[in-house]
């Protein structure tokens, strides 16, 4: 690989106090709550507006109103995650969503008011939760967010944004420039992270950024499904990243499936939110037959995993591509309302939501699973700490409770960087300074872009809604061919954003296959029919680098 030719050459390293990986809603909040005492560098691969964050349609929990309780958000969360929620992680959690709510409005966040509602909110309903307790603006919540959240941080004196780099390594002690000596070893005695190998895409550099505190906050990995209702950066980098420098990885099998993405060849990856159903949108067959009353009490208000796996029988029982999501009885005004961003796009491609049902499908959703951290985001490496979707805190089990994924990014991203204010500036030894001096310019970008589309398919036809130990073997030997091809690609190429990204995107296909093959049991999103009791005890499955005999993606 690429890194084993180190050069020195001073003008490609800089140093922060802080590095956060990623301006979703997970790094925006730690960078803004660490900026006043620290100088902070933000890095996002694409442009700033292509974040998870930015597409949140529903909303964000806010446990707010007298008639509610933690007590109740928690019972739901626990119901929902199956069985696998660190109970303490939901407490926490939702003890805090009053706080975080608040320091959203303080950064200027303009959700949907309502005068008679708690903190002059209106607060919607979604599935799973057993009260009204969703905040969010209109349809186009994480819209909001981000656009406030970004203003501050564009705005703030010791925050620099790096728009258009992509983090490709952590560095660790293997990229130290000299070999540590005895006394040195004993001084660092765990593995440290002392900052990232980035590459400048329009540059063509990778520079080697230098910090006390590293944060990934680089959100999941839809992308390794070929239908997803993710953005194109959710390739698992970080997860992939904190994999190879040693941290432990925990509950990828469990990958959320939403039930109503937009059917259309030119919906591109549209979400249909959860709060349509919430507030009395209706599945049926195409001939108007609603047909949730077959498959859970709660109708379409059951959680995500029951109700897509739901939608997925019916598919392939009649044969059909998609199936309806019947707003119409709403009425125009409402619709107009609460629903702007949904009618102008189904307008966009012919479909009157107010006077016809609208087609859907499920796609990948949500990584419940990720790196392992604590509350305060702190990973198995000293100075990297991670927060958001890259992330395995405990909260969301084996299914994830709708909405309170923002909630998470805000009360973890919060607690880092309280944590990381704590930690004391320290010296960073000489790095190894990337040298790509004897690797060629990719010749055929074919070879990326052919197995970036069969990872996408093979994941999505094998390791999809419901699964068999066939299939996931069958995507495991398919997998571990590829990540050899794309390997050997990487050590005789020049790094590109595709070449990274597929890289990842490898790694955490293994990791999801091995933890769907370790779970002998269906649970919460994991569906096998191999193996379809639950278990009456259960525990989150949790991947060590170290203890696996072949290792993934080096
Ligand atoms: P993101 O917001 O995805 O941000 C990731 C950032 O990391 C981006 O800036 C990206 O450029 C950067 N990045 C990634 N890799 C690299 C790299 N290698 N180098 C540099 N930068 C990198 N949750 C809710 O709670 N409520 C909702 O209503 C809701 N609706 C949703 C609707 C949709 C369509 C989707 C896709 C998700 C929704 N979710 C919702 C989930 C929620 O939006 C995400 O889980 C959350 O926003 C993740 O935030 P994040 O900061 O962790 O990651
Ligand atoms: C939605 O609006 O349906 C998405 C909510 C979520 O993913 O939490």
């Amino acid at each position: 690989m690429n890194e084993n030719k180190p050069i020195s050459m001073a003008n490609l390293t800089r140093h922060a106090d802080l590095i956060v990986i990623g301006a979703g809603l997970a790094g925006l909040t730690v960078a803004l709550e660490a900026a006043n005492e620290r100088k902070v560098i933000i890095l996002a691969k694409r442009q700033l507006t292509e974040a998870a964050t930015a597409w949140a349609q529903g909303g964000i929990v806010g446990v707010l109103d007298q008639k509610d309780s933690f007590d109740s958000h928690v019972i739901d969360t626990l119901e929902a995650g199956a069985g696998l929620v660190l109970e303490s992680a939901a407490r926490f959690i939702t003890e805090n969503s009053s706080q975080a709510i608040q320091w959203l409005l303080d950064q200027g966040v303009s959700f949907t008011l309502d005068p008679q509602g708690p903190l002059g909110l209106h607060l919607t309903k979604e599935g799973g939760h057993s009260h009204r307790r969703i905040a969010h603006a209109a349809d186009a919540t994480g819209k909001a967010i981000h656009d406030a959240l970004l203003i501050k941080a564009k705005n703030h004196p010791n925050i620099e944004i790096l728009e258009h780099w992509i983090a490709l390594d952590l560095i660790t002690n293997k990229h130290l420039d000299a070999p540590l000596t005895l006394s040195s070893k004993k001084q660092i005695k765990n593995d440290y992270c002392y900052g990232i190998y980035a590459l400048d895409i329009q540059s063509g550099a990778v520079v080697a950024l230098t910090a006390t505190d590293v944060v990934l906050a680089t959100g999941g990995v839809g992308k390794v499904y070929k239908y997803t209702t993710n953005p194109e950066t959710a390739t698992g980098d970080g997860i992939a990243m904190a994999w190879r420098a040693g941290c432990r990885v925990g509950n990828m099998e469990f990958i959320q499936f939403h039930p109503t993405c937009l059917y259309h060849p030119q919906g591109g990856s549209f979400l249909i939110t959860e709060a349509l159903r919430g507030e009395g949108g209706q599945l049926k067959l195409p001939d108007g037959t609603r047909f949730m009353a077959n498959h859970d009490e709660r109708m379409e208000l059951a959680p995500r995993d029951i109700v897509a796996r739901a939608i997925d029988f019916e598919l392939k029982k009649h044969g059909l591509d998609f199936v309806l999501l019947d707003a119409t009885h709403l009425g125009e005004e409402f619709i107009h309302e609460h629903f702007p961003t949904i009618y102008a796009k189904c307008l966009s491609l012919g479909i009157d939501m107010t006077k016809e049902a609208i087609p859907v499908v499920p796609a990948a959703h949500y990584t419940c699973g990720g790196i392992v951290t604590t509350l305060e985001g702190r990973t198995d490496l000293k100075g990297l700490y991670a927060v958001g979707e890259a992330t395995c805190t405990g909260l969301h089990g084996a299914n994830r409770l709708a909405s309170n994924s923002l909630l998470e990014c805000v009360v973890i991203g919060k607690a880092t960087a309280k944590a990381i204010l704590k930690d004391l500036s320290r010296d960073i030894p000489p790095i190894k300074i990337w040298d790509d001096s004897k690797v060629e310019n990719a010749d055929e970008q074919v070879v990326i872009s052919h197995n970036w589309d069969e990872l996408r398919a093979l994941m999505w036809n094998y390791v999809g809604i419901v699964r068999t130990n066939r299939r996931l073997e069958r995507a495991l030997h398919r997998i571990e061919l590829l990540s050899q091809e794309v390997h050997d690609y990487y050590a005789n190429f020049k790094v590109t954003r595709d070449l990274i990204e597929l890289r990842n995107l490898l790694v955490c296909a293994e990791l999801i296959v091995r933890s769907a093959l370790a779970r002998k049991e269906s649970r919460g999103l994991h569906y096998s029919r191999d193996y379809p009791d639950t278990f009456a005890v259960s525990y989150p499955t949790i991947l060590e680098p170290a203890q696996l005999n072949r290792k993934i993606g080096t």
